[in-house]
């Protein structure tokens, strides 16, 4: 389970012991050993689920039984802010922090420096990746880290719950989606007579978190509503779409959507839909495997389709990780090695498998060990082609952080109904202005490119 904001520095503390435990160890393996072995520490933002945590660890096993190699693994926060406050404190000159570090796909622009080049050791491994994936990771014709798994924003939804209330297919539209939560969520609480009150149409993020800018890019995006800054540099975001994107998604707080929604993070989505309480859930490709759990109260009574369409397009916010070394590291020649085996064929092809988690390089998606016990896989390799939507973080950098906190904080005022949505759309625009320095504009048109 995640870690709150103000736990972070206890984390730092228990990091930092951990460390000291590391090279105390390594420093008395050395005095009894020429060849001792080196240990690396590895720090991995991804969700520390059970049945994750238990793959990813006998993949580190196997790492060191074929290479000596040992690595310890560091405990990560929750949240994506959280998470990159944590790893700045560790990158820290004088930190004897970790070698190597997950990052997300939003944060090559703002740690860029603070990572070596990848391009040099893994030039043929890149040559096979989506491009748009590896285009994240690089800044200035740096690859900055190399893509480990690749995330879509995706709609999961109820697949008894559909059939029962004469539902062929999932929405394909936002509108569609609105009206079958609204008469699946009535039926099922008249169903349930007064006990089952608390079943809900659609859940999803919609705390003041980087969750939040991915949902909210994802509603606006679809309806023609812009990118927030566009590739151009132009800041689209206050613009009549993305407005009314945004209207619709403060009248689905408290009716389709529990009034708590606009506390929720990833995982308060998540249990809701586990436990079965809601028709629809808008989540990441990893959160299949806890749905699909054993014991889990909806195992075999849901799948998983791409987010509706508005009147422009049908699209997920572009998400995931990439395996960075630190420029501080002492083992850059390990820590390649480990990413190494981390993105090969094998561990990519076990992790769709297992985790659910998405390759990516489109030639896995050929496999039949892939695409056989995950047929919705077919869908997300041609999302990676053309139903992503990216966060403006490429092209504001260092200021990414910011602009993101700027939208996802205008949103979550609409949401909670402290400002309109116009009010709010004009007042960001001020602020993004203020904060990138670039001009406003409107939203490019024609299809979304990644
Ligand atoms: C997922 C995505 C990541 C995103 C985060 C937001 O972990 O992979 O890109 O920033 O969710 O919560």
């Amino acid at each position: 389970m995640g870690i709150s904001a103000p736990a972070n520095r206890e984390l730092v503390i228990r990091i930092e012991v951990a460390l000291c435990i590391v090279v105390l160890s390594l420093l008395l393996a050395n005095c009894t050993s020429v060849h001792a072995p080196v240990t690396l520490t590895f720090v991995d933002q991804e969700w520390a689920t059970t049945t994750f945590n238990e793959e990813r660890e006998r993949e580190l096993r196997e790492f060191t039984r074929e290479t000596g190699i040992q690595v310890k693994l560091l405990p990560s926060p929750e949240s994506t802010r959280e998470q990159l406050a944590l790893w700045r404190e560790l990158l820290r000159p004088g930190v004897s922090g970790p070698d190597v570090y997950t990052i997300d796909v939003i944060w090559p622009g703002i740690l860029n420096e603070d990572f070596i080049d990848l391009k040099p050791y893994f030039a043929n491994e890149i040559s096979g990746v989506f491009p748009a994936i590896t285009a994240s990771y690089t800044v200035d014709n740096k690859l900055v880290a190399v893509p480990y798994d690749a995330n879509i924003g995706l709609l999961y939804y109820r697949t008894d719950l559909l059939r029962e209330y004469g539902y062929g297919e999932p929405p394909r539209t936002w509108d569609e989606l609105e009206t079958m939560a609204a008469r699946i969520q009535v039926g099922e609480r008249a169903k349930a007579k007064k006990s089952k009150t608390e079943f809900w149409g659609f859940v999803w993020q919609g705390a003041a978190t980087e969750a939040l800018t991915c949902n909210a890019l994802e509603w606006q995006a679809a309806e023609g509503g812009g990118k927030i800054i566009e590739k151009d540099k132009t800041i689209s975001v206050n613009n009549p779409d993305a407005i009314r994107a945004w209207q619709r998604a403060e009248r689905w707080v408290g009716s389709i959507s529990p009034p708590g929604e606009v506390g929720y993070k990833e995982w308060d989505a998540l249990n809701v839909w586990i436990a079965g309480d809601a028709a629809f859930m808008r989540n990441w490709t990893l959160g299949y495997v806890d749905s699909q759990a054993a014991g889990s109260p909806i195992r075999n009574k849901f799948d998983v389709s791409l987010l509706p369409a508005g009147k422009a397009s049908r699209v997920g916010t572009f998400g995931g990780t990439g395996l960075a070394v630190s420029r501080f590291s002492t083992h850059p020649r390990e820590a390649v090695e480990l990413i190494r085996y981390l993105i090969s064929k094998d561990v990519q092809v076990k992790r769709s498998r297992l985790l659910s988690e998405a390759p990516t390089r489109p030639e896995l998606y050929e496999l039949p060990e892939v695409l056989g016990p995950n047929p919705r896989f077919a869908l997300l390799s041609q999302a990676f082609r053309t139903g992503i939507v990216s966060r403006p973080s490429n092209i504001t950098g260092k200021k990414y952080e910011e602009v993101s906190n700027a939208y996802m904080q205008a949103v979550h005022s609409v949401l909670t109904g402290e400002r309109t949505a116009p009010e709010a759309a004009t007042s960001l625009e001020k602020e993004l202005v203020r904060i990138t320095g670039f001009k406003k504009g409107p939203p490019a048109r024609g299809i979304i490119k990644p």
